[in-house]
């Protein structure tokens, strides 16, 4: 037991120590600084912000991130009091974010972190307040549109509304040149019944969704 507590320790102690030489990443690290820019900081700061003042005060309400990268919203919202869940298909990246839960040293009852394919974890999944799927369902629908709507139904009718974020830019699913597109294929394929553009980041043509499901 205690040598495999020496081996997680020395593979997290690595990935805090990789992390000291990266200069960019995804999104920004509290206590990497260097690895981000103040542009990139004010932009997810702006998202995040976007989130809160749509689900009011986090605190004690339940998050689940879907393709929570190196995990900036769930540590951002569990410093405001949320309980939260990170899932990534990227083993490495939820390795990064383990590895920076101890360094921040929070607890298991606020925040954790698995890695999986969103699709295969959505049959375990229990109720939560809020999802956030931001930049990462235009990687799931290139890969298996039905499957992925039925996902993403799942997932509505286990929360009050996902926030979704796609960029223009992603093969055939070119559906945000204008805002409403994206919303409108959201109500079209799945049960959505409303949706609303909650901002704009950068001026770029980005926008932040909410999206609710029929039974509200
Ligand atoms: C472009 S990044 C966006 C990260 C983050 N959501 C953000 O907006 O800052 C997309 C993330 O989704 C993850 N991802 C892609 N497909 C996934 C899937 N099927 N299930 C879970 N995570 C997935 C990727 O590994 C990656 O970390």
């Amino acid at each position: 037991m205690i040598y495999i507590h020496i081996q997680v320790d020395c593979k997290m102690n690595k990935i805090l120590e990789k992390l000291k030489n990266i200069t960019t990443t995804y999104q920004p690290i509290d206590g990497f600084p260097h690895t981000t820019t103040d542009l990139r900081k004010k932009g997810f700061k702006t998202i995040l912000n976007t989130i809160v003042e749509y689900t009011g005060n986090p605190k004690g309400l339940k998050f689940l991130d879907v393709g929570c990268c190196f995990g900036y919203f769930c540590f951002q919202l569990e410093k405001m009091g949320a309980y939260v869940d990170g899932v990534d298909i990227s083993l490495g990246r939820i390795n990064t974010c383990q590895a920076l839960k101890k360094y921040y040293k929070l607890s298991d009852k606020t925040i954790n972190f698995y890695n999986s394919d969103m699709n295969e974890r959505i049959e375990s999944l229990k109720k939560v307040d809020y999802i956030i799927m931001l930049n990462m369902f235009h990687h799931m629908l290139v890969k298996d549109e039905k499957k992925s709507w039925e996902t993403f139904n799942k997932l509505l009718n286990k929360s009050k509304a996902i926030f979704v974020m796609m960029r223009n830019s992603y093969g055939k699913w070119e559906m945000c040149r204008h805002h409403n597109e994206i919303g409108d294929a959201v109500v079209k394929n799945s049960d959505a019944t409303w949706y609303k553009v909650l901002g704009r980041v950068h001026g770029r043509i980005i926008y932040v969704f909410g999206v609710e499901p029929k039974s509200q």
